[in-house]
């Protein structure tokens, strides 16, 4: 019968069958306007009624055949296709994974908390101000007459006349004692700026300011509590000596060095703060009365100390962010 050759005829060409177009040719060749079913059907006009029946039966049979094999060999397809896809997309889960790595504390940041802690376990509060300042605070209620050399544009940042860049956490002093009464017992840690550049040097550099006022504050007071902050921070017996100084703002002044050796294993003396029992004129500025109180002031440098305790000999290397230099710490 035509019939079972047609099927036959199909069979073979669907086992060349390599993708979807050349399915799609060989479905236009069996079913299209040109085909086998096609010519069939149109053959039914010169049958009987009764011929009709019979031979049209038997070609819709014959035609949801052909659909059938052509669909079944369309699926093989998508499925040979995702098969091919999956396996070319796996994932090797036996690659090793990228480690991320971990940052940490930088080591001023480091040094700064410590310090805030030792002066919080001494009862001190921790305050912060701002770093653009105006002349009054950071010179004028500080006592720093206008021709002081700190005043100078060589030192100071000046943003507009009257407005710079703090050159010492000192105006915190002012911005404290104005709105508190005695007794004070602060520290403020911060941001400085000045015009300097070198080993020891940077133009933005680190303070921790410290203020004490009640009644009967002496040297004594500061000095022992300069002397504990110095034991609790190097955990060791240091060698420290105050040396007479001056700041306009403290009366008497005086200076901190703390020794330390060099990469030469040469002892030397560092300077690492400012220090004296605040000036009676500081407390005219802010109307205290200084018959009835004194206290004590001193201002640290942080990279110095930090640059004592972690052994480091160029400030600079604070702020290259030199993982090498970060990571030991
Ligand atoms: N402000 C001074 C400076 O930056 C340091 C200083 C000295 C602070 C004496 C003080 C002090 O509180 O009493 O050089």
């Amino acid at each position: 019968m035509i019939s079972e050759n047609l099927i036959q005829d199909l069979n073979i060409e669907l086992t060349e069958v390599k993708n979807k177009n050349d399915l799609m040719n060989v479905k236009s060749k069996f079913l299209g306007k040109k085909g086998p079913i096609v010519k069939l059907t149109s053959e039914l006009k010169s049958l009987t009624i009764e011929e009709k029946k019979i031979r049209g039966t038997e070609i819709n049979r014959i035609k949801s055949q052909i659909e059938l094999l052509i669909n079944k060999k369309l699926n093989e397809i998508e499925n040979e296709e995702i098969n091919k896809k999956l396996n070319s997309d796996r994932i090797d889960i036996t690659l090793p994974g990228k480690a991320s790595s971990f940052g940490s504390v930088h080591p001023l940041t480091q040094i700064l908390d410590e310090i805030i802690d030792i002066f919080e376990g001494y009862g001190f509060q921790t305050v912060e101000g701002p770093e653009i300042e105006t002349n009054f605070y950071n010179f004028e209620a500080l006592n720093i007459p206008k021709d002081h050399p700190a005043r100078d544009m060589q030192d100071t940042f000046y943003l507009e006349d009257d407005v710079l860049l703090r050159t010492h956490t000192s105006p915190m002093q002012i911005r404290i004692m104005e709105n508190n009464q005695p007794p004070i017992k602060i520290i403020s840690p911060g941001k400085v700026y000045r015009c300097d550049s070198d080993v020891t040097h940077t133009p933005m550099f680190h303070q921790v300011e410290g203020l004490l006022v009640d009644k009967d504050i002496s040297f004594a007071n500061l000095k022992s509590i300069l002397n504990n902050f110095c034991h609790d921070f190097f955990q060791k017996d240091i060698n420290i000596r105050f040396r007479p100084s001056y700041f306009p703002f403290t009366e008497p002044s005086a200076e901190l060095d703390i020794e330390w050796e060099n990469k030469n294993g040469e002892k030397k003396w560092m300077e690492v703060l400012g220090c004296g029992l605040v000036n009676p004129k500081v407390f005219d500025f802010v109307n205290y009365d200084a018959k009835n109180y004194s206290g004590f002031a001193f201002g640290m440098g942080i990279e110095r100390l930090a640059m004592i305790k972690l052994g480091i000999t160029d400030i600079r290397y604070f702020y290259q962010n030199d993982i090498k230099f970060l990571k030991q710490f």
